[in-house]
């Protein structure tokens, strides 16, 4: 749960107001088109955008009325209370099956704080794209609710239930057995291969804009599902290079070129792919205030050791003890700064990225002998240098409000 942030410049600011869209029970699907970005008319030959294709879709989703998820989740008791996002409160609930019969289902049921535009616009956004994207490494929606009634408006998500929370969760929180190396390789490679599919698997490309630890959720198997797509954008189109957008994303995540003109293109995402592979080896967030100083930022602290340095292994997260291929971290750690390149352009792309972590998922399966050391010795190295209070995460202590609407504008 990082601090998002927004920098509106006034352009984009006044071409995204528009007026609330109603999407009601009834479902006008007309309605939920609002969240595209405008951009220059398409010709007849131009291919179908989400809203096109959510139209022929929308009947997949199941529409919830707030009686059914409240019982689904005794009446948003706080003890079902599973997280807490920028956008709202997240509910374990279970539901009936729609006909009645059949086993009742459980589900995570996501409440938004709808209190402005903005988590309005994302919350349509969400139904739209995950009604139309279709993939197993991308989180279900099974369905949503919308009321809006004269005690203001409710937005909710009904979604499969991930039973081992998220990535984040795993890498960062402490009450949390860590994550061995070989799972964190297949998470990693999942993620990449959810993200392959919306860059390069559909009609139209999919910008995800979000991509980050906490959206990166684990089923029963540890197996990696992405959501949150209330940020998501469709590409440029009809020649165009990027989408201009005002910057919404996490700090800590986003890439610089996006961050200082508003340039969106799935580089962007690379970008963050390339930010979560560093999290994935270091088992440290993007910011760390309790750190020194030279250790704070993720990115400048893992430049004065590269893949290629002996020291290499000094940024390897020490809860591995030492259970870890070097040769499948150096290359990972190499994959990582050609995602962060400054130039988007020579970024790879994610397919690239799918075959790279393949190859070092078999670096790490050939055998034993490229593996550190001992766990024994490891052992030693981890009680002296591993200091859990360090990791305590700088947003939460920094944040007493992390919702969207209310999130700190960098810039005016
Ligand atoms: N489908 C799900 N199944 C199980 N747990 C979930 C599900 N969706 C979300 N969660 C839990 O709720 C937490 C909060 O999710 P949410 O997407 O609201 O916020 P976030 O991703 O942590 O932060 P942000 O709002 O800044 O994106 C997740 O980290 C996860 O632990
Ligand atoms: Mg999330």
């Amino acid at each position: 749960m990082m601090k998002c942030f927004m920098i509106f410049k006034d352009k984009s600011k006044s071409r995204e107001r528009r007026s609330a869209p109603e999407l009601s029970n009834k479902r006008n699907s007309d309605n939920l088109g609002s969240n595209r970005v405008s951009k220059s008319t398409g010709s007849a030959s131009s291919p179908r955008g989400i809203t096109e294709m959510y139209k022929e879709k929308e009947q997949n989703l199941r529409v919830f009325s707030v009686s059914e998820l409240r019982e689904a989740t005794k009446d948003f008791n706080r003890l079902l209370k599973i997280g807490e996002g920028g956008f709202g409160s997240v509910y374990k609930g279970t539901i009936r099956p729609p006909n009645g019969q059949g086993d009742s289902m459980v589900v995570a049921i996501k409440k938004l704080n709808t209190q402005g535009l903005q988590g309005h616009k994302q919350w349509v956004a969400e139904v739209q794209f995950l009604g139309v994207l279709d993939h197993p490494k991308l989180v279900k929606l099974l369905g949503y609710c919308a009321l809006d009634g004269e005690r203001g408006i409710q937005r909710l998500l009904v979604y499969e239930y991930m039973p081992n929370k998220s990535l984040e969760d795993h890498l960062f929180g402490r009450a949390m057995p860590t994550i061995p190396w070989g799972t964190r390789l297949r998470i990693i490679l999942g993620a990449a291969q959810g993200m392959a599919y919306l860059h390069e698997g559909l009609e139209v490309q999919v910008i995800y804009r979000d991509f980050k630890s906490s959206n990166v959720l684990l089923d029963k198997d540890f197996n990696p599902k992405l959501s949150d797509f209330g940020l998501a954008r469709e590409g440029p189109t009809g020649g165009r290079t990027h989408v201009s957008t005002a910057p919404v994303g996490t700090r800590g995540y986003a890439a610089p070129e996006y961050i200082e003109t508003g340039h969106l293109t799935i580089k962007s995402d690379i970008w963050s792919f390339g930010v979560v592979l560093y999290e994935i080896l270091t088992g440290r967030r993007t910011l760390e205030i309790k750190l020194p100083k030279m250790e704070q930022k993720l990115l400048d602290w893992v430049k004065h050791f590269p893949a290629d340095s002996k020291r290499f292994n000094m940024i390897m997260d020490h809860r591995l003890q030492n259970q870890y291929s070097l040769t499948a971290a150096r290359r990972i750690a190499k994959l990582a700064d050609s995602c962060l390149n400054k130039n988007a352009k020579d970024r790879p792309a994610m397919s690239e990225v799918v075959e790279i972590l393949k190859q070092a998922i078999q670096d790490s399966e050939e055998g034993t002998s490229s593996y550190v050391s001992s766990p024994q010795s490891s052992r030693t190295n981890l009680s002296a240098s591993y200091k859990p209070a360090s990791y305590k995460p700088v947003s939460r202590l920094e944040v007493t409000n992390t919702g969207r609407e209310t999130a700190r504008r960098v810039r005016a």
